[in-house]
């Protein structure tokens, strides 16, 4: 019997064959993918994640900044998995960085302004970040493309004889648009989410637009998991952390050294949980065959609890957070 809205029963009966009365269809398996929070220079982290987990791939979320060449930085990681990124704003801060991420080994898997289907899961990626100078949602737009922007632009504005350094991670709305015309199941980008108190309603829409259903960020170098939001589950990466593609922690986040520093400057005394994210990934061993456990900490925690503070005095318990 032809439905009312024309569409045929057929389907609907074949689906009703195969799923027994009371049972829920098999939920699709997710793949192990890890995303990573900005790693700024230090990819120990990562290395770590993927020889201890071998996960189908991982995912860096901008603000890389290699130090080094990127066969040398992630060669570990590179070398167990296949090693996805977007460019964070800190990306095109000098030529050397540049070229390690652009023209080096994981040029190809630059997912910004693409979907790409990694280990079955369709990811889409938006790197960058909003400059007024090209496009502040929800403000006018300076310049649609970079097209736009050369076409205007004097020559002593240019680099390499195309777009600036710096605006090769600005997010230009030509590629957010061509994005919002496609489909995928995760939505990465470097700029946070409209739940994030520094973040844009114009990223929620995007992912909305695309169907996804997952945001995963980097940038403000914090670690959140959101509530549910609009539809969408949203995670914060936090400054070198590693989740999962469901947001469990891998690897916990540090804290952000800016932060530390006006801390310090304030005269106040970080807390023993601040100091548990200080200086931990020296202390690792990235072969360590130690193994983690969901509910553990992983190994940076474990190790640190064996050893001395630098400071000599005695590591404070942690209060409960029933007992006040
Ligand atoms: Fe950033
Ligand atoms: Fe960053």
């Amino acid at each position: 019997m032809a439905q009312p809205n024309g569409y045929s029963s057929r389907k609907r009966r074949y689906r009703h064959q195969q799923q027994p009365a009371g049972t829920k269809p098999a939920e699709k398996r997710l793949p192990k993918i890890f995303f990573c929070g900005d790693p700024h220079g230090q990819f120990d982290q990562i290395n770590w994640a993927a020889t201890q987990f071998k996960p189908d791939a991982v995912v860096i979320l901008g603000d890389l900044q290699p130090a080094a060449p990127i066969e040398e930085v992630l060669g570990p990681a590179l070398a167990v998995t296949q090693v996805w990124w977007i460019p964070g704003n800190h990306d095109t801060d000098t030529e050397e960085i540049y070229d390690r991420l652009w023209k080096g080994p994981i040029a190809a898997h630059n997912l910004n302004g693409r979907v790409v289907n990694i280990a079955g899961v369709s990811i889409a990626g938006l790197g960058g970040v909003f400059r007024g100078q090209i496009w502040m949602p929800d403000g006018p737009v300076n310049y649609q493309s970079p097209a736009e922007f050369l076409q205007n632009a004097s020559r002593v504005n240019t680099w390499r004889g195309g777009l600036p350094r710096r605006h090769r991670s600005s997010i230009f709305p030509s590629v957010y648009q061509a994005l919002m015309r496609q489909r995928a199941d995760i939505l990465v980008t470097h700029e946070a989410a409209g739940c994030h108190k520094k973040g844009f309603e114009a990223i929620d829409r995007l992912a909305r637009a695309m169907k996804a259903k997952r945001i995963f960020h980097g940038h403000q170098h914090e670690d959140v998991t959101f509530a549910s939001y609009k539809g969408l589950r949203v995670r914060a990466v936090g400054f070198r952390g590693v989740v999962d593609i469901e947001g469990n922690v891998i690897v916990e986040a540090q804290i952000d050294p800016r932060d530390l520093l006006v801390m310090q400057q304030a005269g106040m005394e970080p807390s023993p949980e601040v100091f548990d994210t200080i200086d931990r990934m020296p202390v690792v061993d990235i072969f360590s065959s130690h193994p983690v456990r969901r509910g553990e900490k992983g190994p940076f925690r474990d190790r640190r609890r064996d050893e001395s503070r630098k400071d000599g005095r005695a590591r404070q318990p942690r209060r409960s957070k029933d007992r006040k």
